[in-house]
């Protein structure tokens, strides 16, 4: 279910950055946003479409990380400190780079978009090859339990 979600969240940058394109294609050079009649409204819809995508991989992201942190990274530290830590550490840059980004202008084009990409993929990657494995032969069902019902909050369909 871990992977899942992960494929999830692939799927759901992927339409991120497909409605930052479209934002930045339709829209406006800053002069030409408003017209004598208001607001472009296809640049308006393009913003709106681009946010709500945001809030939801930020919502669907952070939820999953931190139900990481608070069930598997416990048992993992018990296990293997060295590799704990370096998941832990890849969620903090995880974070601090998503955040940098920020909701908004220019994410379709800004190099940090593709660093973030990166981060999360070979995250995944890692997490996939070591703690998953691990998680899915030995952990106990409490914690699957437990896992699958943070996980709902935001992949209603798990
Ligand atoms: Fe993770
Ligand atoms: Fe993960």
């Amino acid at each position: 279910m871990l992977l899942a979600d992960h494929e999830r969240m692939d799927r759901m940058l992927a339409e991120l950055f497909e409605a930052a394109q479209a934002y930045e294609v339709h829209p406006p050079p800053s002069s030409r946003r408003f017209t004598m009649d208001g607001p472009d409204p296809v640049a308006e819809e393009a913003q709106s479409v681009l946010r709500q995508k945001w809030v939801m991989l930020e919502e669907s992201l952070m939820n999953h990380m931190a139900a990481e942190e608070a069930l598997l990274f416990p048992v993992l530290r018990q296990v293997d400190m060295a590799e704990a830590l370096a998941l832990q550490g890849e969620h903090q840059a995880i974070r601090h780079t998503f955040m940098e980004i920020g909701a908004g202008i220019g994410l379709a084009r800004s190099p940090l978009t593709h660093h973030f990409a990166q981060l999360l993929s070979k995250h995944a990657q890692r997490e996939s090859a070591l703690l998953y494995a691990w998680a899915s032969a030995q952990a106990p069902q409490n914690i699957t339990d437990a896992l699958r019902m943070r996980l709902k909050r935001t992949f209603v369909d798990l």
